[in-house]
């Protein structure tokens, strides 16, 4: 491929702040076109290099903005969670998939090169193995998110067999973050008790105890997306749908890593309507496609994940 001109969409959401210094850093700041809706964008993102409001719902918009600024690479991260997703099914509908299709249209029509749609563990669903749950599996979700992840996945598969559009993807599981808060996810809950135990000492959990889900710290994540986009394609077997794995943890067990660190602090339950759709997702991953294929290999385990997150945060809390 020549030269890289990628469009970022939802670059301030989490994974979106951290995946777009990395690839500025990566591909020269001025090859990397940062979007998003909103309106507080961190001075990370806006001093860095180009920051462009843009609205993956308008097909216009993005059109004119890939051919304005000739984008050949696009990482779609413009989306909402699983727990926002649930207050309001038909907007995450809209959004996710009528903004998905919008993007596909756009990057076929201008031979955009390779497009980025992440998945999700959201897309598996109750009645199908949760432990080590494989690449090839039946897909049942329960959750309008995780039912547009599922739409997603397809769809990338699909424009690659119909027009060859190089579409990649992962299946997330939990991110752990530093630099930008998750936004109505079911995992959030895995960032905001880092901020709660170096804030308050304490945290009071919307998961219950006893409910065990796959997570990554961010420093993988960001790995895992480049690498798979940096990846032969020869060496690929599937596409939008990569299982990718890092550790498991319940509450309690991520209560128990801090707790190391920060003797004095405490937990208790209080689960919410998330409940409902963490004990739909699988408690861990088979990623052995994504370590064959691609090197797949994370760096980080829950310890040292604990440790990293709580040096960062107290940081940027003091
Ligand atoms: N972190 C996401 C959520 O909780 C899962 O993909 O919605």
């Amino acid at each position: 491929m020549n030269m890289k001109r990628i469009l970022v969409s939802g670059g301030v959401g989490q994974i979106g702040t951290e995946l777009s210094v990395e690839l500025r850093k990566k591909y020269g700041a001025d090859n990397v076109f940062i979007t998003d809706i909103r309106e507080d964008v961190p001075a990370i993102i806006k001093e860095g290099g180009h920051y462009n409001k843009l609205n993956v719902m308008n097909y216009d918009e993005v059109s004119n903005f890939v051919k304005k600024n000739e984008i050949n690479t696009i990482y779609h991260l413009a989306a909402i969670l699983s727990g926002k997703g649930e207050e309001n099914p038909f907007l995450c509908w809209d959004v996710n998939m009528n903004g998905s299709m919008n993007v596909f249209k756009v990057a076929i029509e201008n031979k955009v090169k390779q497009i980025f749609l992440p998945s999700s563990m959201a897309a598996w669903g109750l009645g199908i193995p949760s432990e080590n749950v494989p690449q090839e599996s039946i897909m049942r979700p329960t959750s309008m998110y995780g039912v547009t992840k599922v739409a997603g996945e397809r769809l990338g598969e699909y424009f690659f067999y119909k027009y060859g559009l190089d579409t990649r993807g992962l299946r997330y599981p939990g991110i752990i973050s530093s630099e930008a808060l998750p936004g109505g996810g079911t995992t959030d809950y895995a960032v905001e008790i880092f901020y709660e135990a170096i804030k308050n000492k304490h945290y009071t959990s919307y998961i219950n105890k006893g409910t065990p889900l796959p997570m990554m710290y961010m420093p993988d994540c960001i790995k895992a997306t480049i690498d798979l986009m940096e990846a032969d394609i020869k060496t690929l077997r599937y596409h939008g749908d990569y299982n990718v794995a890092a550790f498991s943890f319940a509450p309690e067990d991520i209560a128990a890593e801090i707790k190391k660190v920060i003797p004095e602090f405490t937990i208790d339950y209080k689960p919410d309507f998330r409940q409902q759709i963490a004990e739909s997702w699988p408690t861990s991953i088979d990623d052995t496609a994504a370590r064959q294929d691609w090197n797949w290999k994370p760096n980080f385990d829950i310890t040292a994940m604990t440790v990293d997150m709580i040096d960062k945060l107290s940081k940027k809390l003091m």
